[in-house]
């Protein structure tokens, strides 16, 4: 495809964004550089077609710059995810991604990113090396403090890894020195109680830093970029807050080693999340802050970074002069093409990231990256993806207007079927409709939003607030159904049935749905049994915390929000945690419950052992969901061409869902 980009800032809708950048000796064709993103993409420590794919995409959709993922540099080896630069024979790998992304006239840029003491997931790390003895802040892994010889040798090992991927036709270098990573760890006095020339001071702290980039310079030449990512605020005790940032950022650039720096937030601790801002808080959270550390930099052009989701933002940013250009994540992840859309003013085609945060739970778990309101990351085709039109065009019923049915639908619809939605609701979108009601959760309606109206362009037929039957569906005369009725929560079998039957207690989305919105309190308890450990379910618990004196949820395992990555745990118990939600844990409802004296009773699962809460308001249940699909045995007398996606196979997450719709629609 023809990427008819704007050549001149004039010609753009966005033209701050759209001007062209100096940085060093290169030039940039735009303000867009993608921020580095593990991607889980690298295999046995090679460079895979797909890590060239996700990134070669994002360099034809319109960034001009991309920082790859960090790549093992030094002789210790990092994780096994990563592509092995340092004693690696053969790099070939490498030297075809940059070739890849070059080919897109976008510059590839490595990153130097050392764990350290670090590490994101809650496992003590064998052999890891700090400044200091000092444990982790959230692995708890304990490292031995470095000696002079191995900082030096570190050095070494990275300048020579730089020169390697120089040699590959990488365009430049970031070092990370925030984020928790090793050079922060020296900056931080939290993290650094050294007493020798790497320790103590403020300048003894910035000396590695300062040697390493002082030696990247002088070893690359100034025709390599080199890049620094520095700590913002670290949310630590006696560490690094935004005065110490300014001071650190006029230090580094008074060195004439940089051509960019970066501020990035939080580190590898209980703040972990303030690196990845999620869709509960404002948007661009850190664009005045990073603004006003501007004035630190000494010139040096500076990227802005963190939920910067429009190129509006982005060009208001830049016009503003709170930066010199945008260094977007998880935005580009959610749309590779979003430098392109925003060039041609397609601002509507863009699938936004939602900010859920899903892509870094992913990526940690070890898998590929994904994303939810992405189906196609890494995908050979994916830049501002359409589907090819089919020969045999075919009549398609979709039961069902949640995610996935609704990507089912566009997506068979663009591929040339007439293609029927039946929604038993007046609204699109389903349960994530719901869910985007949810305090702090309006972002991740861009999901349903995105497919709604891709799916009205498609000439998708709607048939709203109507069940339909199967003599509905045989009307249509399918030659396939996609059935995508979602799932419903199982009732909670320590209680009796009765009381769902006759209506006294209802699981959590019915009770949502009739709560949302509500201002007036209601008071007493509301008590909430979770076996689900979604979002949604804390969503929801802080929207009862508004109307009800007091909520307790009660979980038959060790915390809420067991199965969420730590980024995504953290925030969810910190919103538990101002709201006053009680969390009672390895508990599960107990018969002896009396709900007519608004009396609930939980049980231990351990010990057996009973407590009470009195004055309960509110029972509700949010727990495993079953496929919600009593309409199959039917319609398989209509149509023998029966796909079942989404909750209605098995209950799966919203990316899940998505996924599924869209793989459905493609095959269909
Ligand atoms: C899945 C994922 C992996 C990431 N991996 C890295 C990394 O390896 N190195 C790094 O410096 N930042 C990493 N980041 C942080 C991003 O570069 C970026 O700073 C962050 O996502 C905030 O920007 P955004 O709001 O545009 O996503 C990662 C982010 C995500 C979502
Ligand atoms: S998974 Fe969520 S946070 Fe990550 S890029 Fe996609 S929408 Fe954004």
């Amino acid at each position: 495809m023809e990427l008819n980009l704007p050549l001149d800032a004039a010609n753009s809708p966005y033209p701050q964004l759209f001007s062209s950048l100096t940085l060093g000796r290169r030039t940039l064709r735009n303000r867009i550089a993608f921020g580095s993103v593990f991607s889980g993409l690298v295999e046995r420590g090679e460079v895979t077609p797909a890590l060239i794919n996700f990134l070669a995409n994002r360099a034809k959709g319109g960034a001009a710059m991309l920082v790859a993922e960090p790549f093992g540099m030094w002789r210790l080896v990092g994780p096994a995810a990563q592509g092995r630069v340092y004693g690696q024979m053969n790099l070939d790998g490498f030297r075809r991604l940059a070739d890849a992304v070059s080919a897109h006239d976008s510059l590839l840029i490595a990153q130097i990113s050392e764990q350290g003491r670090g590490d994101v997931r809650a496992a003590r790390r064998g052999g890891a090396v700090a400044p200091s003895a000092l444990p982790d802040d959230l692995s708890w892994t304990m490292p031995h403090a470095m000696s002079i010889d191995e900082i030096r040798e570190m050095t070494d090992d990275l300048v020579l890894s730089t020169i390697r991927l120089q040699a590959c036709g990488f365009a430049g270098v970031e070092i990370s020195a925030g984020h928790g990573h090793i050079v922060h760890q020296f900056i931080s006095p939290w993290m650094n109680r050294r007493t020798d020339r790497y320790g103590g001071s403020f300048e003894n702290r910035m000396r590695l830093l300062d040697e390493l980039a002082a030696r990247l310079r002088r070893e690359c030449g100034p025709e390599f970029i080199i890049g620094v990512r520095l700590p913002g605020c670290d949310g630590l005790p006696d560490s690094i807050d935004w005065g110490d940032s300014a001071l650190i950022a006029r230090h580094a650039t008074t060195s004439g080693s940089y051509d960019y720096i970066n501020f990035v937030q939080g580190s590898q601790a209980w703040t972990l999340h303030h690196h990845l801002p999620d869709m509960h808080g404002p948007r661009g959270p850190y664009i005045d802050r990073i603004g006003w550390l501007k004035g630190f930099s000494n010139g040096v052009k500076v990227a802005s970074t963190g939920r910067i989701l429009e190129p509006v933002q982005a060009e208001t940013l830049l016009s503003d002069g709170k930066a010199d250009f945008v260094m977007l994540g998880r935005t580009l992840i959610a749309d590779a093409a979003w430098g392109m859309k925003s060039a041609q003013n397609r601002d509507a085609d863009i699938r936004k990231c939602v900010s859920c945060n899903n892509c870094w739970a992913v990526s940690i778990a070890g898998g590929p990256t994904q994303c939810d309101n992405n189906p196609r990351v890494g995908m050979s085709e994916e830049t501002d993806w359409r589907p090819s039109r089919t020969a045999a065009g075919k009549r398609v019923t979709v039961i069902g207007g949640g995610v996935s049915g609704l990507e089912a639908a566009w997506v068979a619809a663009a591929r040339g079927h007439e293609v029927t939605l039946f929604s038993n609701s007046a609204e699109l979108g389903g349960r994530v409709r719901l869910f985007s009601r949810l305090p702090g959760c309006e972002s991740i309606s861009s999901i349903f939003d995105y497919q709604i109206a891709t799916a009205q362009r498609a000439g998708v037929h709607f048939e709203l607030s109507h069940q339909a039957t199967a003599s509905d569906v045989a009307g249509c005369r399918p030659d396939a159904i996609v059935l995508a009725t979602g799932g419903l929560f199982c009732w909670p079998e320590q209680l009796p049935r009765s009381l769902y039957d006759e209506g006294l207690v209802a699981d959590m989305p019915t009770v949502l749905r009739d709560l949302v919105g509500r201002s007036s309190r209601i008071g007493g308890t509301a008590v909430i049994y979770d076996m689900d450990g979604t979002e949604m379910t804390y969503a929801g618990a802080t929207l009862l915390a508004d109307l009800f004196d007091r909520v307790v949820i009660v979980t038959p395992v060790e915390c809420a929000a067991r199965d969420q990555a730590t980024v995504k745990k953290q925030s969810i118990h910190r919103r538990l945690m101002e709201k006053n939600i009680e969390v009672i844990t390895w508990s599960e409802p107990s018969p002896d419950s009396r709900f007519e004296e608004a009396r609930f009773v939980h049980r231990n699962v351990m010990t057996g052992r009973q407590g009470a809460i009195e004055d309960v308001g509110l029972f509700t249940y949010a727990t495993a969901r079953a496929p919600h699909n009593e309409l199959l045995p039917v319609l398989r007398t209509v149509c023998p061409n029966i796909y079942l996606v989404g909750d209605a196979r098995n209950a799966c997450s919203t990316m899940n869902a998505v996924q599924d719709g869209h793989v459905t629609g493609c095959n269909v």
